[in-house]
């Protein structure tokens, strides 16, 4: 049997510094002992978006309030830890590398091993987390900086079959709110204003659809909402609740439409090369949200293929991820030394195409 690991993980890739203490028992399922999340939404909200600069100077400051948290509250201490476990990217290159930083010098100061954890393998190995799902899976990470298909097959090998190509849809969310003076992060703000409205009202268009295979594309779909909002602005001088409501309803479900459509393209793929496991399982904020998940539990009734949805605390960004996906890399016998590399763009799957677009949070891997 496996040996007990205890690994604290560190996240700073983007606008929430994490840290957290996970523990396997062997080959038992793993148990968070510890998760501690600070966000910075206000800390941004007057921007518009996350200022880089700002969001790595507050990692900078937070990271150690964080890991002090996180080792009070799983009742541990440094030495009682086999490794720390860090994300090295991709992200926003700062608040990434005050990360690094941060776990180089307890790994220095304590002697315990560091490992390098890819971010899309924290949200990719949830699902393992949480349900202890076996190999392989297909994976839709869906949040504010990605959005792409992977058949997970190991926590170091993965395939993509499709991406998107400008937009993630948690950044079509975000700015979505902004559109319609709404709070950020604009996901949960859409989904509680669509659900008063007639999502049939404005029909936005489903990008993509009309070409085969399992790419996506979100941005056409926010300049659509853009044209409809100015256009009901200027019929009727302003914008009515019932309106912002329909808006949303009708933005909510063209992606919940795409997410779907593509999903079943995806899981066909899938299920030509992996028959005797069929499961499709999603990750990253937008995860979180209901008519999206509805939309795919649907798609996998239909194609017989189990679904499974992380709890909303591990489909947004967190530490716990780092953590466990770390406990699979130390079990696979990965360590990496003090030159252990920042890195701004890391794709999980090196032999597929590099994706177009670089949104808001920064490049997509
Ligand atoms: O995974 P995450 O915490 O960070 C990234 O790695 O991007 O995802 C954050 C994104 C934000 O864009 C947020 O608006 C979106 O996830 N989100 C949602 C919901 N909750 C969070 N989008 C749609 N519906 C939700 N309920
Ligand atoms: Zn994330």
């Amino acid at each position: 049997m496996a040996r007990t690991l205890t690994i604290l993980g560190l996240e700073s890739s983007c606008d929430d510094t994490a840290a957290a203490v996970v523990r396997q028992a062997g080959d038992a399922r793993a148990e968070i002992l510890s998760s501690v999340v600070f966000g910075q939404t206000g800390l941004h909200s007057a921007y518009g978006g996350i200022v880089p600069e700002l969001a790595a100077r507050a990692h900078a400051e937070k990271l150690d309030v964080c890991v002090r948290d996180a080792l009070a509250q799983a009742a541990v201490c440094l030495n009682d830890l086999d490794a720390i476990a860090v994300t090295a990217g991709p992200g926003l290159i700062g608040g990434v590398l005050s990360g690094v930083m941060c776990a180089k010098g307890l790994s220095a100061a304590t002697g315990l091993p560091l490992i390098g954890v890819n971010h899309l393998a924290g949200h990719a190995l949830t699902p393992r987390l949480t349900g202890a799902a076996p190999y392989p899976y297909l994976l839709l990470l869906v949040s504010g900086g990605h959005c792409q298909f992977l058949i997970v097959r190991g926590a170091q090998d993965f395939i993509r079959l499709g991406g998107t190509i400008d937009d993630a849809p948690g950044e079509a969310f975000d700015k979505t709110a902004r559109l319609l003076g709404l709070p950020q992060p604009g996901g949960p703000a859409v989904e509680a204003e669509a659900q008063g409205g007639d999502a049939a009202r404005f029909r936005f268009p489903r990008p993509l659809l009309d070409r085969p295979g399992c790419d996506l594309s979100f941005s056409g779909l926010k300049t659509a909402l853009l044209r409809t909002r100015d256009r009901i602005v200027s019929d009727q001088g302003g914008l009515y609740r019932r309106d912002r409501a329909d808006l949303c309803a009708g933005f909510q479900q063209a992606v919940a439409d795409v997410l779907a459509e593509k999903s079943r393209r995806a899981l066909r793929l899938y299920l030509a090369e992996n028959p005797a496991v069929p499961m499709l399982a999603v990750a990253g904020g937008v995860a979180a949200n209901r008519a999206i998940a509805r939309a795919l539990e649907t798609v996998c009734a239909e194609l017989g293929v189990a679904f499974t949805a992380p709890p909303l605390a591990l489909c947004t960004d967190n530490a716990a991820m780092i953590a466990y996906a770390g406990i699979e890399l130390y079990r696979a016998g990965r360590r990496d030394g003090p030159g252990l590399a920042a890195r701004p763009r890391w794709p999980l799957d090196g032999d597929a195409a590099a994706m177009l677009g670089g949104g808001r949070k920064g490049a997509k891997a």
